[in-house]
């Protein structure tokens, strides 16, 4: 029989303790997730004096190609993959979006939940002639940084960034926003809004 050496033990001890740690990761993902959101981001941003989606902005302006889509979505996707982590829907998740918008071929297309507008620039990206993406963001510094991506996108005119909480603005997207009836709605903002926003939309636009 092999006589355990120093150097066994020694790899043995440190699997056995770090088992619970794996444990302790798959199960409670998302609390380090929000660790890192609530505590480590906060403190972050107040050392270097911005926020993590100016960062990714700067980041953007400062690295893709002005007026290429394609190269924002590169560009964001390996920001958030190498420096910090962000809730865009990414490129993974994102091909099942490009599947759609091609399959659908959407002339009004909705998204709750604009964030930096990376799921924006996706879907814009593949819109039809004369289609039109009406987003909504309720957080002000994220509308603004998603009108500034997709203005560097050069897809501005394609679309509409509307400001606001998604229960407010729906009952007004047919008078004020012009629209009357949608081809496809990305919904990605709040998961406990995704039920009553989809029974709001049915009744305001059956
Ligand atoms: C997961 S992120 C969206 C990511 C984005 N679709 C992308 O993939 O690039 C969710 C966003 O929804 C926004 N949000 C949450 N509740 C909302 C509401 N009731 N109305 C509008 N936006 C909301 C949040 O501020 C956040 O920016």
């Amino acid at each position: 029989m092999l006589e355990p050496t120093p150097m066994l033990l020694a790899a043995f001890s440190l699997g056995l303790a770090l088992l619970p740690l794996l444990f302790f990761l798959r199960r409670w993902g998302w609390l380090l997730i929000g660790w890192n959101e609530c505590i480590l981001q906060p403190i972050h941003n107040l050392l270097m004096g911005d926020s993590k989606e100016q960062r990714i902005l700067r980041h953007v302006l400062q690295h893709a190609v002005a007026g290429d889509p394609q190269s924002v979505l590169e560009t964001i996707d390996a920001y958030c993959s190498q420096k910090e982590w962000a809730m865009n829907v990414g490129d993974k998740k994102g091909q099942f979006l490009d599947a759609v918008v091609q399959e659908q071929q959407p002339s009004v297309l909705l998204e709750l939940g604009a964030y930096c507008g990376y799921s924006a620039v996706r879907m814009a990206r593949l819109l039809p002639p004369g289609a039109r993406l009406l987003t909504i963001e309720i957080n002000p510094d994220y509308a603004a940084i998603t009108q500034r991506m997709l203005d560097f996108a050069g897809l501005q005119d394609r679309v509409t960034v509307v400001l606001g909480a998604s229960q407010d603005i729906i009952p007004q997207l047919k008078k004020k926003y012009d629209v009357d009836t949608l081809d496809v709605v990305f919904l990605d903002h709040w998961k406990d809004r995704y039920l009553p926003d989809t029974l709001l939309l049915e009744v305001q636009l059956p």
